[in-house]
């Protein structure tokens, strides 16, 4: 049987994963698809650049060489930035293709343009890489939680912030020490200044609200702060005190208002996300029907990651809903555990 046909615009930590996981895990995708799913070709932004790679796999710096593989069906984006993701995406779906991505600036600022494009065309888009890296909340929102009304969601989205304030927590490490560690596993955007400064998290928490609410607050009303300020000597102090300092996300919707931040929190042990530790991220839906659900796992790295994206194969091939209508009214009391943290 012919294969499906895929291409892979990145080559870095997450390209490079989900090149490795089709391989490490074709047979179980042979046995979900009926089919084996071959690389064809890689946009990378250096040519030059060694790469370990098959014979038959074309690598180019020229997207509409990619575009022109005779059969493409799937395309993997795992690059940086706004664009060009946005505008390859968008002419691979042009092109029939379903695709599938990590990017999470892009996916913020365009996902309800892709989705609405992709619907048209009869083609679908994965997206559960963009939030959380392998744990798999977008599909728990999206197929799970269909009749819940959702009313809040509490998470921790940056996995190189958690690992940076675990470790200076439980190891006394210095931030930048912890920072570099985080570059170096894989963990850290391209510009950590994203990472440790909110704005990761902040686009991950308004995925999270067009998924769950059908609509985001306006973004320059959501309160955004990064963990730049917090210092080991607080850290050791609210330790003493048996507090942690986690950077959630949070964003509730009450009637047609929504409440919602980016920032250091302090958790006492209570909390659903005290335990959350090192990379892993975890999102607390609280919901109508099922009361608070909580989904943990590791938020970051190059496996991971690949996870969410090849089994994000099994949905674009397999399609089942991803997506929620806009709600008009939801209601919840708010019974927060946690205490607001300012530097
Ligand atoms: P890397 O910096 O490791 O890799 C980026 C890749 O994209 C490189 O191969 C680079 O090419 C290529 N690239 C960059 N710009 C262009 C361009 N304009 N045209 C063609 N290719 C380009 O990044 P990551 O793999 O860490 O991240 C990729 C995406 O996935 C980002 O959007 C990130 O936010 C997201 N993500 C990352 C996670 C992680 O744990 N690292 C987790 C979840 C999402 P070259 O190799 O030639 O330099
Ligand atoms: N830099 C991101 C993080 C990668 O640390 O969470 C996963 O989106």
């Amino acid at each position: 049987m012919a294969p499906i046909k895929a291409a892979l615009l990145g080559f870095g930590t997450v390209g490079q994963g989900v090149y490795e996981a089709l391989k490490t895990h074709r047979e179980q995708l042979q046995n979900v698809l009926g089919k084996e799913v071959v690389i064809e070709g890689i946009l990378v932004k250096d040519r030059s650049k060694k790469r370990e790679l098959d014979e038959h796999v074309l690598i180019t710096t020229d997207f509409d060489e990619i575009l022109n593989i005779d059969g493409l069906e799937v395309v993997f984006e795992a690059i940086v930035g706004e664009e060009p993701g946005f505008t390859y995406l968008s002419r691979a779906l042009d092109k029939g293709c379903h695709v599938i991505t990590a990017n999470k600036v892009m996916f913020a600022k365009h996902g309800r343009s892709l989705l609405d494009k992709a619907e048209a065309l009869g083609r679908y888009v994965g997206y559960e890489a963009t939030t959380a890296g392998g744990t798999p909340i977008i599909r728990s929102i999206s197929q799970l939680l269909q009749v819940n009304e959702i009313h809040a969601v509490e998470a921790i989205l940056n996995g190189t912030s958690n690992y940076i304030l675990t470790n200076m927590r439980e190891k006394g490490l210095p931030f930048h020490d912890v920072l570099v560690s985080a570059q170096e596993l894989g963990y850290a955007e391209a510009d950590p200044a994203s990472d440790i400064e909110g704005h990761d998290a902040f686009y991950k928490l308004m995925i999270l609200s067009e998924l769950s609410f059908g609509e985001t607050p306006k973004w320059e009303d959501v309160e955004r702060k990064g963990i730049t300020e917090v210092t080991r000597e607080q850290i050791s102090v609210f330790k003493d005190w048996g507090y942690k300092v986690k950077h959630l996300a949070r964003i509730r919707r009450d009637r047609d208002q929504f409440i919602s931040s980016v920032k250091p929190v302090l958790v006492d042990a209570d909390h659903p996300l005290y335990g959350v530790e090192d990379v892993q991220n975890a999102i607390t839906v609280e919901t109508s029907l099922a009361g608070k659900v909580t989904v943990q796992g590791a938020g970051a790295g190059r496996l991971p990651t690949a996870s969410a994206m090849v089994e994000d194969l099994t949905y674009v091939l397999q399609p089942q809903p991803v997506t929620r209508k806009k709600k008009t009214e939801q209601h919840a009391d708010n019974n927060s555990e946690s205490t607001d943290f300012t530097t």
